[in-house]
């Protein structure tokens, strides 16, 4: 039987909530009453932080220097014969690109590659991978996750197996200016993370893209995995189709209108599935390389909350209304 106090007196147990200020929903709280000061107030402080924020970004981004070269379609000879050129070992893919530098470029400057429509976000292509294997020399043979790339034909273990590695880019690129090389740095491209903790300097490749079906690049088998940097920075999988990948660094400064020769072997094979290769030379600045995005959102919501600061400023000097005025209510307001 359920009783509460006040129907049956003689029950000495109270049902009724001990008294405290959390029970009767007493507790402080901060009730702002948003009047028109308080409000235009909060918008220029908007305005102040975001715009100069804005302007010193879109300023770092407009010093970035990049120079962006798509070869893929210039170095292909037939039109028609694209995926049959590509994949025919004979044919020599050499191919020669001119650069002009257009402002005077400072060092270390950058050197990227820039894949479109290249899916490495697909599920089963970020799974097929074993970090075990490429960390740990005696877990060799530990291939599972790796389908379709697991084991030659013969059964012996692919080392790095998986997908990722196996379609390693492998285009390549020499620089040269006033017919004398312009070297490339490759070294420390990599996160020093997957150097010292990913890749082990006591696991090296084994049966790499010894199949019938090249995927793309191959690995030099005497180098640990922990030096092959070019593999690091693949195996970093893209988020998004479009994604630019670190070659190398520049480290001599370009002057302005000074013509880059570029040597492509232009191998990898993105005309199957029309992706675009693009070779972009860019230096960075605090904001990395160019960027105009972040400086143009700061701006935006600074520029919006100027603008409204000052509608509500003219509004509440030319027609202010009492605050808390209860004939601007619906139910108030006498309808015509
Ligand atoms: C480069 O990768 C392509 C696949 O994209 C492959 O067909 C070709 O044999 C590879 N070439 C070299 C030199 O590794």
């Amino acid at each position: 039987m359920i009783s509460d106090g006040s129907s049956q007196p003689s029950n000495k147990v109270s049902r009724k909530p001990t008294y405290s200020r959390f029970t009767q929903q007493d507790l402080p709280a901060w009730k702002p009453v948003l009047t028109p000061a308080l409000v235009i107030a909060t918008l220029i402080c908007l305005a102040i932080i975001f715009i100069p924020i804005g302007l010193l970004s879109l300023s770092a981004s407009e010093n970035v220097v990049e120079v962006v070269d798509r070869y893929d379609d210039a170095c292909i000879p037939s039109t028609n014969q694209k995926v049959g050129f590509i994949k025919d070992p004979a044919t020599n893919k050499t191919c020669i690109r001119s650069l002009t530098i257009p402002k005077k470029m400072r060092k270390p400057i950058y050197v990227y590659y820039q894949l479109d429509n290249f899916y490495q976000n697909h599920r089963r292509y970020v799974k097929s991978r074993n970090d075990r294997q490429l960390w740990n020399p005696k877990a060799e043979s530990s291939t599972s996750k790796c389908d379709p790339e697991e084991k030659t034909g013969d059964g012996k273990p692919i080392v790095p197996c998986g997908l990722v590695a196996w379609s390693l880019f492998n285009d390549t690129y020499m620089l040269s200016k006033n017919d004398a090389a312009l070297p490339i740095n490759k070294k420390d491209i990599a996160w020093s993370s997957d150097r010292t903790h990913k890749f082990s300097p006591n696991v090296y490749p084994k049966n790499f893209q010894n199949g019938t079906l090249i995927g793309g690049g191959k690995l030099d088998e005497s180098i640990p995995m922990s030096q092959q940097e070019d593999l690091m920075v693949w195996m970093r999988t893209a988020a998004l189709p479009t994604f630019r990948k670190l070659y190398g660094k520049i480290e001599t400064d370009l002057e302005a209108n000074e013509r880059i020769t570029v040597t492509i072997q232009n191998n990898y094979n993105t005309y199957s599935f029309d992706g675009k290769k693009k070779l972009v030379v860019s230096t960075t600045t605090w904001i990395g390389g160019k960027n105009d995005f972040i400086g143009r959102m700061y701006l935006a919501v600074g520029g919006t909350s100027l603008v409204f600061a000052i509608i509500f400023s003219l509004l509440y000097a030319f027609k202010p209304r009492p605050l808390g005025n209860p004939s601007y209510l619906s139910w108030n307001k006498t309808t015509t």
